[in-house]
């Protein structure tokens, strides 16, 4: 598991999928090519959604879509976004599904279904949690962790942009 220090976290609660988007697209402006995104939640959480909203705040003009065959998605953008939903990954697909290469790339990786990446290609990854809230329907309480790397200066920027410890 990533380590859960207090200043490797940062919490939110997004009350529609417009503010899931807006949170992505203002945590885009703090990326740079080579950034690695992983997320995690549930069916229907919102993973699709937040990595919509970080291709607009990443200038990417066509249509991020969820259920598809397709594991790896390349969109371009002013900086370009690769984005993997792994749900359908089976472990002897992984070398020949070009993750590695994306990962090698100079795109921001976003992926969906982290936990079937193995662990060796997550490091210095910033990890984003997307949970059901019981308070409404349309609420999730988004978690971001660090894990090292560009992961702690990526947080670090997050926690100025939308204000430390504010969980509104
Ligand atoms: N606060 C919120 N943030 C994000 N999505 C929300 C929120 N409230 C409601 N929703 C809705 O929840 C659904 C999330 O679907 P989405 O495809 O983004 O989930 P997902 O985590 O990618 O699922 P999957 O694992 O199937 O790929 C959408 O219909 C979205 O409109
Ligand atoms: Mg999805």
């Amino acid at each position: 598991m990533l380590e859960n220090r207090p200043d490797n976290q940062f919490v939110r609660i997004s009350r529609s999928p417009e503010e899931t988007r807006t949170l992505a697209s203002r945590l885009a402006t703090l990326l740079t090519p080579g950034d690695l995104l992983c997320l995690y939640g549930e069916l229907g959480a919102g993973k699709t959604t937040f990595i919509q909203g970080l291709a607009s705040g990443l200038g990417v003009s066509d249509p991020v879509t969820s259920p598809s065959f397709t594991l790896i998605h390349e969109h371009k953008g002013d900086v370009p976004l690769y984005h993997l939903d792994l749900y359908r990954l089976e472990p002897d697909d992984l070398a020949e599904a070009g993750i590695e290469a994306a990962l090698r790339s100079d795109a921001v990786v976003a992926v969906e279904w982290a936990e079937r990446l193995p662990r060796a290609l997550r490091s210095g990854a910033l990890g984003i949690e997307i949970a059901f809230a019981d308070e409404a329907v349309d609420a999730r309480l988004l978690s971001f962790r660090s894990s090292g790397g560009r992961s702690d200066t990526i947080l670090r920027g997050l926690a100025e942009e939308l204000g430390a410890g504010s969980r509104a």
